[in-house]
């Protein structure tokens, strides 16, 4: 047994800031379980982290999260995300385009379209689940037109999706979980695969064809990648838009003084998403393992150690966030460490930004109001990543 605490302990995943808050002052760099990982908890530290890949390795962490029982099973193993240059580099390139802003940008008006026809289905129901009803159906949308995947498998992706988060934190003994586990990453294969040989007999307008097409120009991708490309897109994709959505909920139906402010300037909308991401930080942390001996925030770490960058604690460093535990709508100053930095910086943050500009728009536009149950709200538990379980609301239309 050791004292180290624990981050997955109630009493810190519900309410994380008082204990970061405490590390970041106390020992900024220190060991935490599960599994004696360093969580690294500063803004300055975490940025040096992450712009510093030939020292903090995403490579090296294939093992860790790869347990003997999954059998090789874990997808996300092969994708870009867990990839150092030269190879991160050369599969960045192959759909940076596709998620610029540009490229993003043509896929407003289905956007717009979707968080409508959504909004008008929870006014007419009134009360609803906002995360199943908006933050899981509008992300669930945008990613089945993006990868080209049809829309009666929508209601699987939330359980693939909780699939791949939940690897590292199924205990030992979870037989049963683990075994569902397999079955759902294998069940998420075997329609990836079908998606895969639909679309090299009949290409489509998506971003399965332009990875297919990269193949077969240089012979580049190799299957293996092409699959976790699409695993990687589908749940980065969805996991994390769902929890920022889910929060945006949360701060508009908690918050009625914000709600006045966007309704009355719709130009906010932007300075609202971004607040939200740093205030609540939907992907909560990365990690990393370090390739050498090497010294971070006065800490000597071992080659091997492996990092817990603490995006969530990052973004309420008060040290770079004037009065940090506030949510303030005319902030300025550094930008959030939410999307990460550096080779790995998200690359779908021009798509997510855009759900969650549309989404915040359309309810200010369709709704007086949105109320909720007065008392505590329920969170998830994954491994990087913290949103609501459920957002039970009343939407109140526009008189
Ligand atoms: C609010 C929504 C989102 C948040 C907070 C978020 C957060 C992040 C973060 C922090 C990273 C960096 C991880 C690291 O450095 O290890 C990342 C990487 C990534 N994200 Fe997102 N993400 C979001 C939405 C999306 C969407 C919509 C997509 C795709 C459609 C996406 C695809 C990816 C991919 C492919 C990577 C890996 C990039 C690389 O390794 O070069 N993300 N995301």
């Amino acid at each position: 047994m050791n004292n180290r605490p624990h981050i997955y302990a109630p009493e810190i995943w519900n309410n994380p800031h008082p204990f970061y808050s405490t590390l970041r002052r106390d020992a900024p760099v220190s060991q935490v379980e599960p599994g004696g990982m360093w969580a690294v908890t500063r803004y300055e530290d975490v940025l040096y982290v992450l712009k510093h890949p030939q020292l903090f390795s995403s490579e090296g962490l294939r093992a860790a999260v790869q347990p003997a029982w999954l059998e090789q099973r874990n997808p996300v193993c092969d994708s870009l995300l867990m990839m150092d240059p030269p190879a991160h580099t050369r599969l960045r390139a192959l759909i940076s385009r596709t998620f610029s802003a540009q490229g993003v940008a043509r896929l407003e008006p289905f956007i717009r379209s979707s968080a409508e026809s959504i909004v008008a289905d929870m006014l007419a129901r009134r009360r609803v689940d906002f995360v199943e009803s908006m933050a899981l159906a509008l992300p669930s949308r945008a990613m089945s037109a993006l990868l080209g995947l049809d829309a009666s498998l929508v209601p699987r992706f939330k359980r693939w999706a909780d699939a791949v988060v939940s690897v590292g934190i199924t205990p030992a003994e979870a037989t049963q979980r683990r075994a569902e586990l397999c079955a759902d990453l294998d069940d998420l294969k075997h329609h990836l695969t079908q998606v895969l040989e639909l679309r090299r007999r009949e290409p489509g307008n998506d971003v399965v064809n332009d990875l297919l097409q990269a193949r077969a120009q240089g012979g580049v991708v190799s299957d293996d990648e092409l699959m976790s490309f699409l695993v990687i897109l589908l749940i980065a994709g969805l996991e994390t838009t769902y929890n920022l959505l889910g929060l945006c909920g949360l701060m508009l139906a908690d918050h009625p003084e914000l709600w006045a402010r966007l309704k009355a300037d719709r130009t906010l909308v932007p300075r609202f998403i971004e607040e939200v991401l740093r205030f609540h930080s939907p992907s909560q942390s990365t990690m990393r393992i370090t390739t050498q001996e090497t010294e971070l925030g006065g800490v000597r770490l071992p080659k091997g150690a492996v990092l817990l960058v603490q995006f969530v604690s990052a973004n309420r460093d008060e040290s770079v966030f004037p009065n940090a535990h506030h949510f303030d709508l005319d902030r300025t100053g550094a930008p959030n460490l939410a999307f990460g930095q550096g080779i790995h910086f998200c690359v779908g943050a021009p798509l997510a930004r855009l759900e969650a500009r549309t989404a915040v728009e359309v309810l200010l536009e369709r709704c007086d109001r949105l109320v909720r149950e007065p008392g505590p709200v329920t969170w998830n538990v994954a491994v990087t990543t913290r949103g609501l379980a459920v957002l039970p609301l009343e939407l109140l239309p526009v008189p």
